[in-house]
């Protein structure tokens, strides 16, 4: 069973499109990736996926269960990391999260319980008795994941959750993550536009304007929508790379050769090992797929 199945959903607002048939599974346990730029339609979705939000046309799936008949079911199981915070900034942390957990039937001992698990996870101790809104940045994004993490849900959703971060928070956060993943099966759906944090997913949407505009693993979008190359810095005479048939080109300082994937970048090597004696092979990155599939350079990546 998927753990979440959205079937030609469609949300417009007036003239915007912003949500135009789009179709996805995430599998359980999966950490899946929506990738996209500002006005995508990545919030747009989620906020249909954890019932916020009315849908125009279309289906939607948590766990089997059809949020059109089912959204009691299904809001157990949804943790969310709004892109914007959706705690009360004059309440305490811990007011915060005590009556977040008392929505889900949490309290007493058992909310005492919880308390201690997810300060361990996320270092909540200094901040607990301060108000939520007088934290950092990279602290208020801690409490966020533990509000969406109090009711241990099975499926995290994220919308763009270490956008601002310091690089430390990040670590932090995606730390935890991956040990949720592994010790509990957790399920995440991440919203992001960094690269590097798409690039581990098991599973990438790219998402432009409302619609799907590529899909896979990151392994399969690199060879489809980005090439390896072979970068030759020694002289080598160019009418020798065309009798040969490279497909090069001349960049300042070196040579630059296309290969699909590193199994022909490395036949290239071989079978020129005669003119080559300085080179290097470069791997396809995810920012070429982005900008290949989608004609528009990715921003407000810091790295
Ligand atoms: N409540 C709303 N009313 C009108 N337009 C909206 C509303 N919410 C989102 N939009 C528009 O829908 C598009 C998708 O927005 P959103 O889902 O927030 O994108 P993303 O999260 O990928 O940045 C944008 O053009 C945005 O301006
Ligand atoms: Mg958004």
């Amino acid at each position: 069973m998927n753990a979440i199945e959205v079937k030609n959903l469609k949300k417009y607002f007036g003239e915007v499109k912003a949500v135009d048939d789009i179709s996805l599974k995430v599998k359980q346990g999966e950490l899946f990736a929506f990738l996209g730029l500002n006005g995508a339609g990545k919030s747009t979705t989620i906020s249909i996926i954890c019932g916020a939000l009315k849908k125009d046309e279309g289906k939607v799936f948590v766990n089997g269960f059809d949020i059109d008949t089912d959204i009691d079911k299904i809001k157990n199981d949804i943790g969310i990391v709004f892109q914007g915070s959706a705690l009360d900034k004059p309440l305490s942390v811990l007011e915060n999260l005590r009556s977040r957990a008392a929505l889900y039937g949490i309290s007493g001992k058992e909310f005492d319980e919880r308390m201690t698990k997810i300060n361990e996870m996320f270092e909540l101790e200094q901040v607990l008795k301060r108000p939520y809104g007088k934290l950092s940045g990279g602290q208020k994004r801690r409490v966020d994941f533990a509000r969406a993490l109090i009711h241990n849900p099975k499926i995290l959703i994220l919308d763009e959750p270490t956008t601002g971060l310091d690089p430390q928070s990040r670590i932090m956060v995606w730390n935890t993550v991956d040990k949720l993943r592994k010790e509990r099966g957790l399920t995440v759906f991440l919203t992001t536009h960094y690269m590097e944090e798409a690039a581990e997913a098991d599973f990438v949407v790219i998402l432009d304007s409302g619609k799907t505009v590529a899909e896979g693993t990151p392994n399969f979008l690199k060879e489809k929508y980005s090439s390896d190359s072979v970068k030759v810095y020694n002289d080598v005479e160019k009418e020798t790379l065309k009798q040969r048939n490279l497909d090069f080109t001349e960049e300042n300082g070196y040579i630059n050769i296309k290969a699909k994937n590193i199994a022909e970048a490395k036949k290239i090597i071989i079978e020129n090992a005669d003119i080559f004696d300085d080179f290097e092979i470069i791997k396809g990155k995810m920012d070429d797929v982005f900008l290949n599939a989608t004609g528009k350079a990715l921003q407000g990546g810091d790295e």
